[in-house]
């Protein structure tokens, strides 16, 4: 394999430096490296990061390869910086079974773009019923260590407790979709003023926040370990800042989308703009974008969530749930976190790639910029301005709510154990 010698980047932000890779690992981290025979990669004025890791991806594979497949999601994360992903177990068969986690990460292996950890559903069809096989998961060659029933949360109390006693025996986690079903029932948007003026059903904040509420507890109970998915409200952050302060195993994240829209936008109807959870007020953005600041977040996931326009382009209610994030992600926390002074790009590192993989207890991500680990890296051009163009994605689907957006920042590399799959911000 060759080499690579990445030139004069700011590494996690900080002085310029040169990065030599050597086939699949970073060789010297210093200043003036000698380029001997490495192919050079400029990289003046840009910030080298650890490649990202996305703790929860929707990748479609199985069953809905219309809006997505391993292949394509994992191009998609290759542009967006990310040589890591999670991908959820909500597929058709649902990956509740060691026979499909393996499937999916069969194709993850195939498509060399980014590295494919599945997710294992907690309960048999996501139907918060039984137990799915937990156990055989974790022991099949996709070494399953995260678990959701995400879509839907798993609510019935007695499940919940079992699966966090179950995943201990493996240093598991239960990623929660929180979300009381009965207190969202025909829900359409956010609980608050702009839901009473549309007239659409409201989604109260506490219908996120009393499952949450009752998971750390239960986590705390069980000694065991449970991570939040999607924090979208200011008393969500209250509660998760509530159990860390009690040194209770608790984890969170927060999207792109959440730390940047609000539900304002729905007065548009654009279907673009409803998601699960939905977009929150001004207030919930704000306290969203502290706690990831202070650490009561632990990282952002994009919950990149395909879908074909069919099920986007109609009418508000019949609207399927969800944005595509992988390849806005990073200009997302760009624009809220970096430009804001919220984070330093060493921050960034932090929560879009050092605490991801730690959550995930994902082996050769999220590992620092230093010599002898893995060459797994992203380079950001920070001083790039550019529109979102769908038309451009990698991804299968088109629904971002960012189409026609300024945003900062563009990825204009992609390495993968040394092997380029972004460059100048194209797939290799
Ligand atoms: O908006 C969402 N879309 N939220 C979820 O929890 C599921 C996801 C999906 O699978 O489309
Ligand atoms: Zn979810
Ligand atoms: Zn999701």
């Amino acid at each position: 394999m060759s080499k690579i010698l990445i030139r004069g980047a700011k590494v996690l932000g900080g002085e310029p430096q040169d990065v030599l890779i050597d086939g699949e690992t970073i060789a010297e981290v210093g200043a003036g490296i000698d380029a001997g025979d490495a192919t050079v990669v400029e990289a003046e004025g840009q910030v080298l990061l650890p490649g990202l890791v996305d703790l929860h991806t929707h990748l479609r594979e199985p069953g809905r390869e219309d809006s997505e497949t391993v292949l394509t999601g994992t191009k998609a994360a290759a542009v967006g910086g990310f040589t890591a992903v999670h991908a959820m177990a909500n597929t058709f068969p649902v990956a509740d079974t060691a026979g499909v986690v393996e499937q999916v990460w069969r194709l993850g292996k195939e498509s060399g773009y980014c590295d494919v950890q599945p997710i294992g559903a907690v309960t048999v069809g996501l139907e918060g019923k039984q137990l799915a096989e937990l156990g055989a998961m974790n022991d099949s060659a996709a070494g399953v260590k995260v678990f959701s029933d995400d879509g839907k949360c798993v609510d019935d109390a007695v499940i919940m407790r079992r699966a966090l006693e179950y995943v201990k025996a493996f240093d598991g986690v239960v990623a929660q979709h929180a979300q009381e079903p009965r207190l969202t029932e025909g829900a359409q948007m956010n609980e608050g003023i702009v839901s009473a003026e549309l007239g659409l059903g409201g989604w109260p904040a506490v219908a996120e926040e009393s499952i949450i509420a009752r998971d750390v507890l239960l986590a705390a109970h069980v000694s065991s370990r449970v991570h939040i998915c999607h924090l979208s409200t200011a008393g969500s952050v209250e509660i998760v800042r509530w159990a860390k302060s009690k040194g209770w195993n608790v984890t969170a994240e927060v999207t792109p989308h959440h730390l940047l829209l609000t539900d304002e936008l729905v007065r548009s109807y654009n279907p673009v703009y409803k998601v699960n959870p939905p977009l929150r007020t001004e207030a919930d953005v704000l306290a969203l974008r502290e706690a990831l600041a202070d650490g009561t977040i632990d990282c952002v996931a994009t919950d990149h969530a395909p879908h074909p326009h069919e099920d986007k382009d109609c009418e508000w209610a019949a609207a399927a749930m969800g944005m595509v994030g992988l390849e806005t992600a990073l200009s997302v926390v760009q624009q809220t976190m970096v430009e804001t002074g919220l984070l330093d790009w060493a921050g960034v590192a932090d929560r879009m790639s050092f605490r991801p993989a730690a959550i995930g207890r994902l082996d050769g991500h999220g590992r620092p910029v230093s010599a002898g680990e893995p060459a797994n890296l992203t380079l950001v051009d920070p001083a790039y301005r550019g529109v979102v163009d769908p038309a451009g994605f990698a991804s299968r689907s088109r629904n971002t709510p960012y189409e026609g957006r300024e945003l900062p920042g563009r990825v204009t590399h992609t390495f993968l154990r040394g092997r380029a799959t972004v460059v100048d911000g194209k797939l290799a």
